[in-house]
């Protein structure tokens, strides 16, 4: 039966790093506040005018070498992000631009930081209903330069981080594919993680007023996201795994977003997989929202993390709010 499988990974990280100590210089906050709550010791953000896809680029060029294929092998590229370069057009349109591969459909996945693991589901259905072939799966952000960096906006600017991860999805009728997918969201209480401004809603859109305010930075209600993700985590990873027939002793690899390394270890537990078989990397990333899950997976391939038959499973959870889980058999 025709599937879809990763036949190529890459992921990009800007060079500059930025640690909790430098963080301390600009806010009020403390490297031992970070690492404690968060377990983060540092992060990258761009340097100058660099947008997500200069980020994209890269990890896309990469994943189509590790896969064998050409740009111009692809049928469609999939762009998740909630940082785009510009407002619109998306950032698939940048993207293919710069790939040099005019023509071929173009998605962007507004999904934060469940982008990722939307887009493999949609590349997934396009390619096993035979519409498509060739698949590029891209999460891409650059957060740094629309954070708060004072101590007002410190409990969101610590968290996060640029980067960019993606992969290259092909058609297979072989046993290695994308087993399945689970994907959700809740509209219901969006205000606690989102960014408001510039919004079409309001007119004008933006006012200097709006900015002294810091409406157009990210505002998040943190302990309520958090009992978000040790609740619906579970409850995905539960769905996808109890469908296949497969149960968390089946799980040779798990990625989960990178949001906090607290709640990864709190939905480990809650789920009794050995925390041996969960990959994080928060560590040295921060949260990079629709990138995380492919740098993860890229670095857990690239240690030998993951081999030929294995079970992995991605989950992540995000603004909107939004949840969801790929099953893969490597
Ligand atoms: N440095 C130092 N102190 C900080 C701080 C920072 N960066 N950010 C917030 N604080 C302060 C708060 O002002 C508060 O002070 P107060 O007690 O005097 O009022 C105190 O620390 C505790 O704040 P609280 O929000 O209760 O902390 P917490 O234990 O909930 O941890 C998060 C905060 C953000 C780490 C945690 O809620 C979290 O990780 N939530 C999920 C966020 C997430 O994953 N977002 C992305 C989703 S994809």
């Amino acid at each position: 039966m025709r599937g879809s499988k990763i036949a190529g990974l890459g992921h990009y990280l800007p060079e500059n790093i930025v640690s909790n100590d430098q963080l301390a210089q600009l806010m009020d906050t403390s490297d031992e506040w970070i690492t404690k709550r968060t377990g983060i010791r540092e992060r990258r953000w761009v340097v100058g005018d660099v947008g997500a896809t200069d980020l994209a680029v890269p990890a896309a060029q990469q994943a189509l070498a590790e896969a064998g294929l050409q740009a111009s092998d692809l049928d469609m590229i999939l762009f998740a992000t909630l940082s785009p370069d510009i407002n619109f057009p998306g950032s698939s349109c940048l993207l293919q631009a710069r790939l040099g591969v005019p023509g071929i459909a173009t998605l962007d996945i507004r999904n934060q930081c469940t982008g990722f693991v939307y887009g493999l589901s949609i590349a997934d259905q396009f390619i096993r209903s035979g519409a498509m072939k060739n698949v590029l799966v891209v999460g891409a952000e650059v957060h740094s330069s629309g954070l708060d960096i004072s101590t007002r906006g410190r409990d969101v600017a610590v968290l996060f981080g640029d980067g960019a991860g993606a992969a290259v999805l092909t058609a297979t009728e072989g046993d290695s594919r994308l087993l399945d997918s689970a994907l959700h969201a809740d509209g219901t209480d969006y205000e606690i993680l989102m960014l408001e401004a510039p919004a079409s809603r309001l007119q004008p859109r933006l006012t200097a007023e709006m900015m002294e305010q810091g409406r157009h930075f990210p505002q998040m209600v943190g302990q309520a996201v958090f009992k978000h993700a040790v609740k619906r985590l579970p409850e995905v990873i539960d769905e996808v795994l109890s469908r296949n027939g497969l149960s968390v002793a089946d799980v040779a690899l798990m990625v989960p977003h990178q949001a906090n390394l607290r709640i990864n270890e709190m939905v480990a537990r809650q789920i009794g997989i050995d925390p041996a078989r969960v990959y994080n990397n928060i560590q040295r990333y921060g949260n990079t929202t629709a990138a995380s899950i492919p740098i993860a997976l890229h670095e857990a391939v690239l240690e030998g993390r993951v081999k030929q038959g294995d079970t992995v499973l991605l989950a992540a959870f995000g603004a909107g709010l939004t949840w969801g889980a790929n099953l893969i058999r490597w």
